[in-house]
Parts: C-alpha cells; sequence; structure tokens
C-alpha cells in the first residue's frame, strides 16, 4: 500500500469521507458510428480515429435524465446496502436537467422515496461530478449529514444538434452515482482540486434560453438551444487543465503517480486520454477507458467509469485512485481517494 499524506486529517472536529456504494445506469439504445453514416456526413473511420468512440447510449423516448438519475442511484444504495429513507441530501450534478425547476435532485428524491432527504443541483459540466463529490464530502466531515448520495447524470442527446457533425459524434446519454459516508479507520477521499476560467466560457456553451437569450421561434430557429464547441481549443485547454489539476492532487497528498492503482479521467476523447496519460507519466494499464462503448456522457462520464471500474475489479480497498475531469465553464478537477 502506498505511503500518502492525508491533507484532512490533523483536524479532529471532521470525519473522513469514503465512497461506500457506486451504481450506473446507461440507455438500452445503442447508437454506433455506422448509425450515424445515414445521419450526418461521417465515417466510421473518422469517428474512431479522431475520437476513439465506436457507440453510445440513447435514452428512450420519454426518458429523462431523472429516471437515469434515479436508476443509478438504486443501484448504489443497493451496493451501499442502505435504504432511500437513509439518504440526508442528494446531489445531481447535471447540464440536461429535466426542465428549468424544480430541480433534477429532487425528482430523484421523490422517485426514490428519499423522504429526509434535501435535494438539490450543481452545474459544472462535465466537470459535474467532481464538484458534486467535493461539496457532498464537505457536509460528511463537518457532521452535517451522514450519507450523501451523489449522481452525474446527462441526457446529453437533448441538447445535441443532430445536423453538426462537428458535436453530434461525440456526446452519449447516461447517468452514475456514489453514496458518501464516513467509514471508521479509513481515509476514503483525500483531496480534492478545482478550477474554473470563465473566460473561456465561449469555447463549449448552449446559449438559447436561459435569461440571457430566453426562448422564442427565433432562438429556435437559429438553433440556439443545442450545444455549441470550438473542439480544437477545447482539447488543448482539456489536457492542459485536466493535468495541472491531476499532478496538484499527487503532490498535495505526497505520492506519485506510480502509486495510482486506477486513473479514472473524464472520457472525452481517447485522444484526450492518452495525451493526459502520457503527460502525467502514466501508463495504459492504470488508465480506466470506456470512452469507445459510451462516448462523453458528461457529468455522468467518471460516475459511470467508477462504477464499471469497480465492479470490474479494477478497484480494490485501500487502492489509490484518481479521478481528473474538465468541462464546460471552462471547469475542471482531480480527486484523490483511497478506495
Ligand atoms: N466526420 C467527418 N468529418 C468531420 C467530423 C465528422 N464527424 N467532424 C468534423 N469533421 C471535419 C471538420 O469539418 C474538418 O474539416 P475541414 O478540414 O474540411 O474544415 C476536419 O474534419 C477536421 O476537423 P478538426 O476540428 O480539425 O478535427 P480535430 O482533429 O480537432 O478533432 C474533435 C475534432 C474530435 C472534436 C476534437 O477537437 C476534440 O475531441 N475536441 C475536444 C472535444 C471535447 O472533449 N469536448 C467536450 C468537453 S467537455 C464538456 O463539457 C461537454
Amino acid at each position: 500500500m502506498p505511503n500518502f499524506r492525508n491533507p484532512r486529517a490533523g483536524r479532529p472536529h471532521l470525519r473522513t469521507v469514503s465512497i461506500t456504494g457506486v451504481g450506473s445506469y446507461v440507455p438500452a439504445k445503442v447508437l454506433s458510428n455506422a448509425d450515424l453514416e445515414s445521419l450526418v456526413e461521417t465515417t466510421d473511420e473518422w469517428i474512431t480515429t479522431r475520437t476513439g468512440i465506436r457507440e453510445r447510449r440513447l435514452a428512450a423516448p420519454g426518458e429523462a435524465t431523472s429516471h437515469m438519475a434515479t436508476e443509478a442511484a438504486r443501484r448504489a444504495l443497493a451496493s451501499a446496502g442502505i435504504r432511500a429513507e437513509e439518504v440526508d441530501l442528494i446531489i445531481v450534478a447535471t447540464i440536461t436537467p429535466d426542465m428549468q425547476f424544480p430541480s433534477t435532485a429532487c425528482l430523484v428524491q421523490r422517485n426514490l422515496g428519499a423522504v429526509r432527504a434535501a435535494a438539490f443541483d450543481i452545474e459544472a459540466a462535465c466537470s459535474g461530478f467532481v464538484y458534486a463529490l467535493d461539496i457532498a464530502s464537505h457536509f460528511v466531515a463537518s457532521h452535517t449529514y451522514n450519507t450523501v448520495l451523489v449522481i452525474g447524470a446527462e441526457k446529453m442527446s437533448s441538447v445535441v444538434d443532430w445536423n453538426d457533425r462537428n458535436t453530434c459524434v461525440l456526446f452519449g446519454d447516461g447517468a452514475g452515482a456514489a453514496v458518501l459516508q464516513n467509514r471508521p479507520n479509513a481515509h476514503g477521499l483525500l483531496t480534492t482540486c478545482l478550477g474554473s476560467d470563465g473566460g473561456k466560457a465561449s469555447l463549449l456553451e448552449l446559449p438559447g434560453g436561459g435569461s440571457a437569450c430566453p426562448a422564442t421561434a427565433d432562438t429556435v430557429s437559429r438553433r440556439l438551444h443545442f450545444l455549441r464547441m470550438d473542439g480544437k481549443e477545447t482539447f488543448k485547454n482539456a489536457v492542459n487543465a485536466m493535468v495541472a489539476a491531476g499532478q496538484e492532487a499527487l503532490g498535495r497528498c505526497g505520492v506519485t503517480i506510480a502509486d495510482v492503482k486506477c486513473i479514472i479521467p473524464h472520457q472525452a476523447n481517447q485522444r484526450i486520454l492518452s495525451a493526459v496519460a502520457e503527460r502525467l507519466g502514466a501508463r495504459e494499464d492504470q488508465v480506466f477507458v470506456n470512452v469507445d462503448r459510451y462516448g462523453n456522457t458528461s457529468a455522468a462520464s467518471v460516475a459511470i467509469a467508477l462504477d464499471e471500474a469497480v465492479a470490474g475489479g479494477r478497484i480494490g480497498r485501500g487502492d489509490l485512485v484518481l479521478l481528473v475531469v474538465f468541462g464546460a465553464g471552462l471547469t475542471w478537477g482531480a480527486a484523490l481517494i483511497e478506495w
């Protein structure tokens, strides 16, 4: 087991915070690269070589973000061995809420029957799950709540412009969830490093439908309700930010990348994953990858990957796990966890 420093230790009034259960859900419908060839001018070869994505999942008609979030949450609660009534707080990270309000977290609370829980959403795009983990951890550490459910869930297919080949090939739908509690005699979440740069907000945005640009027939005809992205600039910023956040997390805990059992980066693009791994000095077998099967599921991405990594035996008790994320905002972050 690696030797590490716990930056959260030495504060006796705070508790440690562990992930005691994980779960995920992806819709059944698969959209392959071959299927996309009949929608926009693209090829399986272009998508595979530029992104590593082979297929993605699409929510069924009528299936909203809250439905996927609820299913992932049920699985996470089952894996933690707790009942919905025991949950104190639900945080949903999403950029594709069911509606402007009420929050998706409140809808999940209703669906689960988590009658004691407070609930709210946060929005940090693809970085949302790590932002939410950080927020949740403080509630547990400070003894405010004992059990917090953190969910990353997205129906990206509802905001993707299916006429724009630059973006529609990249995204998919799904949800992942984690239960945070104090586990006695465990370190759990060692540190989180968050960052943002609103100066680059326009690199990745969905301009229509908010208070700056309320929905009208004109905004619909100008396709302002779909996401837009400067892919090349996003790519460069993503690699730099994820590497810097990962290094900061490792440095804070006095460990090197070699001490980490499993690195779970935001699954945006295989080339981004490879560049991040190389610049962190990681071996290929340390990096968890499922972007080939799901594409970019935004806030759900690392949550789904974490669940699959645990289920597949890639992470065991005591292992160090590094999450690194990046998204619109710009936002980024890293979390180092003793599992
Ligand atoms: N099929 C075929 N050709 C395409 C497609 C497609 N699906 N998409 C773009 N092209 C074309 C372009 O039109 C361009 O053609 P041109 O040279 O005639 O103008 C050509 O391919 C090259 O396009 P580039 O933009 O140079 O391609 P690049 O190698 O940069 O790859 C990509 C594009 C995959 C989008 C890449 O930039 C990327 O992955 N960026 C990061 C995206 C990302 O991670 N976004 C999510 C961030 S997180 C969040 O919060 C949502």
